[in-house]
């Protein structure tokens, strides 16, 4: 790089939402630089989000499938054991692999990639602390600002990722736990507790509120999901709050307190995970130095357009407004370069669907009935028990269900919630319906092949505006 050659667009971090911009402008034909300083691309999501936890999730389903699930389907298995090597060597193997493709497409697409840290030194210069060592410096027209985020800690208990762990821990444990409490039932919490807990660890999650599943998920969704969770061996204390922590001792302790009234109490594990949110990033970027405003919540503030109040350095993905989810970052980081190219770009943010990939999968898109009541809008429930599916009794997975909400008035859909069998591919078809503005009797009416999961969604369909067939 060179300090003199001034970049179309200098993007700092090398995540979804920094590598899809990167892309995308290089497709445009413009000239881009890429600093990432973690030494691969991908970011969170590819290096220790969501690939890996997919890698785990999916090996430890099958791994208590076969434990547990084979019988009553005509299986006899011998003697099953757990090589924790191998297993987590495939996870790695999926990781290095796809952040190796990404760099690839970096390269295809000509995009200068440099491995360090990025500072502003003004708003349009940027310092590079080189991860080989010494320094250089890129100058860019546009700035792209794609830092996103880290796990909030818990005040007074020291991470140390083997004992006292956020999801990076809990993705690279070397042994496998007695016990663990898990600090947080929403999406992080419950992925790794439902790893951890196949794998044959006793998990506790402690939730602060009365729901499990984090913000977004429907209140009935989560009640159902969290007792089939429980039956697969996990503890809940929900409306309990961890006051504080101790780890000096052998094992890690835990002083909680009942929101309702309840005693306060003491929980003793190996391992503590802390799962209650995730933060901005914006350490080391040097903002001050360009005078940028961070909002209360330590992210940068931004436009419709993704400008900081420097019209030229925008920013997007966890490091900004919305939900911290890899596909939301990939859209703004897509939409961001189209502002900057074109002058015009779009996201829907009313159609962002969420995915916890437990098992059974829980999905959602648009609307919760929650939502609804609280800004009086009227609307229309319609649901189908996986139950009355045959693909779903055919496979001996019956859990769950189809839910779908429909303004009364013009039948349009308003919200997806699947908890169930496959239920993270499905909900791409609420997606799809939600986006072209579907009708429940749309959705109804069209053919959906037999037997396949996916009749589910067009008889909850049907459910929502007339009556299912099959219940
Ligand atoms: P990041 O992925 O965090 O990337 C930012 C990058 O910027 C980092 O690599 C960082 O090293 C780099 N950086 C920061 N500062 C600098 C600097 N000054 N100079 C150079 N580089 C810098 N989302 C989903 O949609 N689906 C999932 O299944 C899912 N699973 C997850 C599981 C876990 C355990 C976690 C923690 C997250 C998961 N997420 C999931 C969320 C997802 O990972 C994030 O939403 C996504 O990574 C955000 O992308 P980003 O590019 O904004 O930020
Ligand atoms: P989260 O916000 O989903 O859930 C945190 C939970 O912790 C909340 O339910 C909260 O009430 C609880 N909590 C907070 N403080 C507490 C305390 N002191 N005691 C007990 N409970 C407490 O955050 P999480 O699970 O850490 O995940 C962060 C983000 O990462 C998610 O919001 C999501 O955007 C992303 N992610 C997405 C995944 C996916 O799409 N499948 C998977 C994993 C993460």
């Amino acid at each position: 790089a060179s300090a003199y050659e001034e970049k179309d667009l200098v993007i700092i971090g090398g995540g979804v939402a920094g590598y899809v911009a990167a892309i995308k402008a290089g497709q445009e034909g413009m000239k881009v630089t890429c600093i990432e300083k973690r030494g691969t691309l991908g970011g969170t999501c590819l290096n220790v989000g969501c690939i890996p936890s997919k890698s785990l999730l999916n090996n430890s389903h099958l791994y208590h499938q076969i434990l547990h699930d084979t019988k009553k389907r005509g299986i006899e298995v011998g003697e099953v054991n757990l090589n924790l090597t191998q297993f987590m060597k495939a996870k790695d193997d999926a990781v290095s692999g796809l952040t190796k493709g990404v760099e690839f497409l970096l390269k295809k697409n000509g995009v200068e990639y440099i491995k360090g840290t990025g500072t502003f030194v003004d708003e349009h210069e940027i310092k590079v602390a080189l991860n080989d060592g010494g320094e250089t410096s890129v100058r860019g027209k546009n700035i792209l600002i794609a830092t996103g985020s880290e796990a909030t800690p818990f005040p007074g208990l020291e991470i140390d990722e083997k004992r006292v762990i956020t999801s990076t821990g809990a993705i690279a444990l070397e042994e496998i736990p007695k016990t663990m409490t898990v600090i947080g039932g929403g999406i992080i919490g419950l992925e790794m507790a439902s790893v951890w807990s196949r794998l044959g660890t006793k998990v506790t999650v402690v939730e602060f509120l009365g729901q499990i599943g984090g913000p977004g998920m429907d209140a009935e969704i989560a009640k159902a999901t969290q007792k089939l969770l429980k039956k697969q061996g996990m503890d809940f204390k929900l409306n309990t709050k961890v006051v504080s922590g101790d780890k000096s001792g052998e094992l890690v302790k835990l002083e909680v307190d009942a929101a309702k009234g309840g005693k306060p109490e003491t929980i003793e594990s190996d391992v503590v995970l802390v799962a209650i949110g995730r933060r901005p990033y914006t350490g080391g970027l040097g903002i001050e130095n360009i005078g940028m405003e961070l909002d209360d919540r330590g992210r940068v503030i931004i436009d419709s357009e993704y400008r900081t109040k420097i019209p030229h350095i925008r920013c997007v993905g966890d490091v900004t407004f919305g939900p911290m989810l890899a596909h939301k970052a990939e859209e703004e980081a897509v939409a961001v370069v189209e502002f900057i190219k074109k002058g015009y770009g779009h996201v829907n943010y009313g159609v962002i669907p969420s995915v916890m990939y437990t098992y059974p999968e829980v999905a959602w898109v648009g609307q919760t009935e929650q939502d609804l009541k609280d800004q009086k809008i009227p609307f229309r429930v319609g649901t189908f028990p996986f139950s009355a599916n045959s693909r779903a009794k055919t496979n001996l997975d019956t859990d769950g269900m189809v839910k779908m909400i429909a303004d009364p008035e013009t039948d349009r859909l308003l919200g997806v919630h699947i908890i169930g069998p496959n239920a993270g591919e499905m909900i791409a078809e609420g997606a799809l319906a939600l986006e072209y503005g579907a009708s429940t009797e749309d959705i109804a009416r069209t053919c959906h092949a037999h037997p396949t999961l996916a009749e589910a969604f067009k008889e909850a369909a049907m459910a929502t505006h007339s009556k299912a067939i099959h219940f």
